[in-house]
């Protein structure tokens, strides 16, 4: 026997409200609203708000969310000092997840009921970005700055990071990346999240387990090796023999291709020319490099497979990091800043889901393929037998 679903490609395992993808026709809904009127029109907190409640907030509603946020952005110091005893060289988002567990031993706090979960979601949207920003001054050897209650979101990262509050262009482009990456139905990490969240462990316990997920290169670790491949390819006229090499060996390009768009990724869409406008503005050539990396790739999977292949979230996002002067190694730590609250939302509906179909605890079969030695099983041998 054979196992027939490897990877779980096509197997619907639970109803969602939460979002949506048309892998054919590339579109992606948050809670019924397109991400691309999301991306032009909305911004992160109200985003974040719309994925945990399945509506967009009212005046009241969005101040007050953003009033907890602000409250909550601030982390232990005790967790700062425990951060100088890392190695500096240590990957982030192993960093990131250890500290996201360990917040459930900072906080004696009730865990089990519904509130309790959208209390933990707000706590981890305001807290992740304070945790990466004050992990990577620490590293470089300054001092983690606190949150400026004045800033948004978006710009309030940028601040903690570099110390300096951003320009309008600037926060409105990093705002519109954490839209773009705040939720992706049952994407690997989601999923995680999810099942995790089904054995009743607690929102900080599937967050953690869901970075992760997050931090494997097949999923939000394309970002960085993304720009590892920007800056290894470096000039326009590297770029068609380097994929042509890459390609002939079997190598996979980061950040293209995707398991469920069959088209363009809208995402990417909106990224692209986002990073088309900082070039612009800083004449870097990542831009063009990235572009000219898409064309290649879909020529070359043409040529030789007959197949296409469009670019993902993570094709142009790296680009727009870089210019932003994020180091590549936060730039998936930066997905996990939006995510969090796709991640937050799905918890909360899988356990707590109130119409029928209800989730279940997830337990799929295997197909044994291992020793065999007939139906009695094989003949145990004391270790003085064996040899
Ligand atoms: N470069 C070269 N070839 C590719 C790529 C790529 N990026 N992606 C897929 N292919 C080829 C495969 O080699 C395979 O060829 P084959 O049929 O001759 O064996 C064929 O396309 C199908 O590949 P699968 O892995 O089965 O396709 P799937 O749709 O499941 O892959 C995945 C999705 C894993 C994302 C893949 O496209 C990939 O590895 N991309 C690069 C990594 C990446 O960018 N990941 C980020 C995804 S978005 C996210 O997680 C946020």
């Amino acid at each position: 026997m054979e196992t027939k679903n490897i990877g779980l490609r096509g197997i619907e395992v639970a109803d969602t409200r939460i979002s949506d993808i048309d892998g054919e026709k590339g579109k992606l809904i948050y809670r019924g609203y397109d991400i691309l009127d999301l991306a032009k029109k909305s911004n992160y907190e109200e985003t974040a708000y719309l994925l945990l409640h399945d509506q967009l907030p009212s005046k009241e509603q969005l101040a007050e969310f953003k009033f907890r946020l602000n409250e909550a952005r601030l982390i232990p110091k005790r967790m700062q000092i425990n951060m100088g005893n890392w190695r500096k060289d240590a990957d982030p988002m192993d960093m990131l997840q250890a500290f996201v567990a360990a917040l459930a031993g900072y906080y004696d706090e009730e865990f089990s009921t519904k509130e309790a979960s959208y209390e933990k979601a707000i706590n981890l949207i305001a807290k992740v970005p304070t945790i990466i920003s004050s992990w990577h001054r620490i590293r470089e050897g300054l001092e983690a700055l606190d949150p400026d209650p004045n800033l948004d979101h978006a710009a309030n990262f940028l601040y903690m990071m570099f110390g300096e509050k951003p320009d309008v262009e600037v926060e409105k482009i990093f705002d519109t990346c954490l839209i773009l990456h705040a939720d992706h139905s049952f994407n690997a990490s989601t999923f995680v999240a999810r099942q995790v969240a089904s054995t009743r462990a607690h929102m900080y316990s599937a967050v953690s387990a869901a970075i992760g997920a997050l931090s494997g290169e097949l999923h939000g670790g394309a970002n960085t090796e993304v720009m590892k491949m920007l800056l290894e390819i470096g000039t326009i006229d590297n770029v068609v023999p380097w994929i042509k090499e890459k390609m002939s060996k079997g190598e996979r390009i980061m950040g293209m291709g995707h398991a469920v768009y069959k088209t363009f990724d809208p995402r990417a869409e909106i990224l692209k020319e986002l990073s088309r406008k900082l070039a612009a503005r800083t004449g870097d050539p990542w831009y063009d490099i990235t572009e000219r990396i898409e064309t290649a790739t879909i020529s070359e999977m043409k040529t030789r497979k007959g197949k296409e292949i469009y670019p993902n979230v993570d094709l142009y996002s790296a680009s727009i990091y870089h210019m932003l002067k994020i180091p590549m190694d936060l730039n998936t730590p930066i997905f996990a800043i939006s995510r969090v609250a796709g991640w937050a939302a799905h918890i909360i509906e899988e356990k707590f889901a109130e119409a029928a179909p209800k989730p279940a605890l997830y337990r799929p079969n295997a197909v044994y393929v291992g020793k065999y030695c007939g139906p009695e099983g094989c003949e145990y041998k004391t270790l003085d037998l064996r040899k």
